[in-house]
């Protein structure tokens, strides 16, 4: 279910697209259910801003399900029925080809046409394991253990629970008597009577059905409640008055089944990925200091003997190799680093390659498709973009590299800039191995500088330069004794 807006999030975004652990929560959801079944037996049910989330969602193979208006889960679970139901009795038709989309809506249309007939005729599961899309926590086996759990005790409906510190703003869960495995009713916050508000059980909003008996009851459901929706939670007590069976099964970990509601829970649940991120990696090997200051996401991988400072960033698909070292205030994103790679304070990385050994930084800025070499460095206040810097090559200081491929052994002096751009297009600058660039040197692309050349400090360099050539492109130095002097004594007051 991720079809709800949000409302107490206050937000333009839609609550399943926010993000803990770097990862939105739906897909959270998502990744969890396809550890049980294949991608395209998973229905997302989308209604808040839906072309938004299925377009978040789109690459994981999930089927999606529209609820155009949001009156509930008990109304997002009714819409799943209308479209599993029609979808079941709909005829295998033969074959026909589909015009050619052209416009965005045609190529919707085009892909909810292609997907029914691939589907037509499908049965109907005989059971569903229902997730909420704001629950993102949940673990693969907590789920495989629910399914266990409905399929032995025979269950027409079997709910996932747990006992938090603070069950406030959750709809609870009553047994018929304590350990029982067997639910009474599900009631919700609101409905809660004095007494029953420190129950301390909560529903984690995801459960196992025996589909035709939940189906039977979804259209007696009634919105005649605090926040006149269909509830999805009223499904149990009318089981139970049927003599049908609903249990319960305590989540073993109370993070596990918390669902996002307000920013603040939100940030909660990615402080608590953010540790067990942390408190992983320190178990195979990698030593972080004062873990609660770093956000690394969940995906990113980093060698053992590594040491990260504090108020370090890590995130995306980073991966990061053994006995690094990654100092304070850096933020590395989407890029790959060797063995041995020290990443001094204040660096910026994104989608970067670095190579063993190299060193970069203090304050450097490696921006999209840098590729550094082994032992490199790239120093304090240079930018890189699309740029290949060599094996041992060195642009220390004050440096823009932009569109260049640069060889091994290469000095670029202090304040090297690559005029790459001419106002319309980008343009390459080569250099050789074991070229100098002088300081302050200005190379105006496209520009070879061939192998072992030296460029002259200061110099504007326009024309290509011959391999083991020294260029100098800047005015002639003139010098006139005694200017000074004369200056001061014809200025001086009389
Ligand atoms: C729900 C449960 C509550 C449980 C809590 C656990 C109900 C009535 N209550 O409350 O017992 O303790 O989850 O987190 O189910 N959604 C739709 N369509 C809608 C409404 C919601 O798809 O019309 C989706 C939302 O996007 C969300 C999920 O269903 O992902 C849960 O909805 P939400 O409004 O957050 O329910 P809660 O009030 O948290
Ligand atoms: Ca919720």
């Amino acid at each position: 279910m991720a079809a709800g807006k949000g409302t107490r999030l206050n937000s333009k975004r839609p609550k399943v697209l926010h993000q803990v652990g770097g990862r939105a929560l739906l897909l959270h959801v998502i990744a969890a259910a396809k550890t049980l079944v294949p991608a395209d037996r998973i229905y997302c049910i989308i209604g808040h801003q839906a072309d938004r989330v299925r377009a978040a969602a789109e690459a994981t193979g999930v089927r999606f399900v529209l609820q155009e208006v949001q009156l509930g889960t008990g109304h997002a679970m009714q819409e799943l029925k209308a479209y599993l139901e029609a979808r079941a009795k709909s005829p295998r038709v033969g074959y026909f080809v589909l015009p050619e989309p052209r416009s965005a809506a045609s190529q919707a249309k085009h892909r909810e046409l292609s997907e029914w007939l691939e589907t037509a005729g499908l049965p109907i599961p005989k059971h569903l394991l229902v997730l909420s899309g704001d629950v993102p926590l949940i673990q693969p086996e907590t789920l495989a253990s629910l399914c266990d759990l409905h399929l032995a005790e025979r269950a027409a409906m079997t709910i996932l629970t747990a006992v938090p510190q603070d069950p406030t703003g959750y709809g609870r869960v009553f047994r018929t008597a304590p350990g029982s495995p067997e639910v009474t009713a599900i009631i919700e916050q609101k409905a809660l009577t004095p007494a029953q508000l420190a129950a301390p059980e909560i529903n984690s909003g995801i459960y196992c059905f025996e589909t035709q008996a939940l189906f039977e009851k979804l259209d007696r459901l009634s919105a005649d409640n605090a926040h006149g929706e269909f509830y999805l939670t009223d499904v149990a007590a009318m089981l139970v008055a049927d003599g049908r069976r609903v249990v319960a099964l305590q989540a073993g970990s109370v993070n596990q089944v918390l669902g996002a509601n307000t920013i603040a829970e939100m940030m909660h649940l990615d402080h608590a990925i953010r540790i067990s991120v942390a408190e992983r990696l320190m178990a195979q090997g990698v030593s972080i200091f004062r873990p609660e200051t770093c956000i690394i996401d969940a995906e990113v991988t980093v060698g053992a003997d590594t040491v990260i400072e504090p108020y370090v960033q890590l995130l995306g698909v980073t991966r990061i190799g053994s006995d690094c070292r990654v100092r304070s205030y850096s933020v590395v994103q989407d890029s790959v680093l060797g063995d041995g790679v020290t990443i001094r304070n204040g660096c910026i990385l994104d989608g970067a390659e670095v190579g063993d050994g190299a060193v970069i930084g203090p304050y450097a800025h490696l921006r999209p498709e840098s590729r550094i070499g082994e032992q490199a460095h790239v120093g304090n206040f240079c930018e890189t973009k699309k740029t290949t810097l060599g094996r041992g090559s060195k642009a220390n200081h004050l440096t823009y590299l932009g569109d260049a491929i640069i060889g091994d052994g290469v000095n670029v002096g202090a304040g090297v800039i690559t005029c790459n751009y001419d106002g319309v297009h980008k343009h390459t600058t080569t250099i050789g191995d074991g070229v100098f660039v002088g300081s302050d040197s200005t190379l105006v692309a496209p520009i070879s500088i061939g192998k072992g050349a030296y460029i002259g400090a200061g110099s504007c360099i326009t024309h290509p330069v011959p391999a083991d050539a020294l260029a100098i492109g800047r005015a002639q130095q003139v010098t006139k004794e005694g200017w000074a002097a004369a200056r001061r004594a014809a200025t001086k007051k009389t």
